[in-house]
């Protein structure tokens, strides 16, 4: 099985596609791979390892049509039409799990930044305004005992929960379409209504999934819903949130701060006015990125396209 990989991974997990049989090709260049290009380079393989690369809409799919396979290099598959891929028989798989506890450590560093200005802390001592103790400046807000509200209770929302009850005592709403089940509740989390969680949240960490229902929920009408001084964090999708209405909420004062660690688009421009803000940090899309959780992904991806190699269905395979 020839597989074209969209960029480098693990060399582990290249070992052991190897290993299997399998003849492996990885993207080394550091640029973009546009759609047409990745379509007219796959004519020559069998199976695609994608990581980070194109938009595979419906069009991109059937004219990759002959591919045995496809697996994400990611827990999120919103760049893939799945129902395309189901109709025209190409199995798809991603790697959840393996980076839940890296991603929740992202939205837990950015909760806690955001909420004691870190960012901009730092870029003050790096412009020379480090000048006296004032007992009344650079003030934060206390995370103990606060509230925090998860959008979207899956492997990471879970993980954030466990961290910041474990950590700060917090009491954890959340809002999901399914409600956990006693066994997988061990921070007692409580389900709410969407409209209860903007209220009632001190913290708001997104962790759903991009879905039509999910996709700009974060709008003006929510923000102004939204505790004064609360926090929003997203380590999810950037799309989301919309960032106009965030920079209202910021700029007008409805909530007290944002930590983001995706926005729309990726990159984010330079000049772009969150980047100005006081109380807002973001990051480069970091969530899963530690050497462990990055090689786990790549080999768990390596092993779904092995299966298929065997005649076996892939692990993590989520087309139907
Ligand atoms: C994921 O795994 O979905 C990360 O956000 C990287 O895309």
């Amino acid at each position: 099985m020839r597989i074209f990989i969209t960029r480098v991974i693990a060399a582990n997990a290249v070992s052991l596609l190897e290993t299997a049989g399998c003849q492996v090709v990885q993207h080394e260049s550091k640029s973009e791979l546009s759609p047409n290009h990745l379509i007219s380079l796959l004519q020559d393989f069998d199976a695609l390892l994608s990581v980070g690369g194109p938009v595979m809409d419906g069009e991109f799919l059937r004219r990759c049509r002959h591919l045995k396979a496809i697996a994400l290099m990611s827990a999120g598959f919103d760049k893939i039409d799945l129902d395309e891929a189901a109709a025209l028989g190409i199995p798809v798989s991603n790697t959840p799990g393996v980076l839940s506890n890296a991603t929740a450590d992202v939205a837990f560093l950015l909760m806690l930044a955001v909420s004691r200005n870190a960012f901009q802390m730092h870029k003050e001592i790096l412009k020379g305004n480090w000048n006296f103790f004032d007992p009344m400046a650079n003030l934060g807000r206390d995370l103990e005992g606060r509230t925090l509200g998860i959008f979207g209770m899956g492997n990471i929302g879970l993980v954030m929960a466990r961290k910041a009850a474990a950590a700060f005592g917090m009491k954890i709403l959340y809002h999901n379409r399914s409600k956990l089940s006693p066994e997988q509740n061990l921070v007692q989390a409580t389900w709410v209504d969407f409209d209860t969680l903007l209220q009632e949240s001190d913290v708001i960490s997104v962790h759903a999934n991009l879905y039509p229902a999910t996709t700009g929920i974060f709008n003006r009408d929510a923000f102004r819903r939204m505790k004064p001084g609360a926090i929003f964090i997203n380590a999810a999708r950037g799309k989301i949130h919309e960032e106009q209405a965030l920079i209202e909420a910021l700029q007008k004062g409805w909530i007290w701060g944002a930590g983001l660690d995706v926005t729309n688009p990726e990159p984010m421009a330079p000049g772009n006015p969150l980047l100005e803000m006081p109380n807002v940090c973001v990051l480069p899309h970091i969530g899963s990125a530690t050497l462990e959780t990055r090689t786990k992904m790549a080999v768990m991806a390596a092993e779904n396209l092995i299966a298929v190699k065997n005649g076996l269905s892939m692990p993590q395979q989520i087309t139907p």
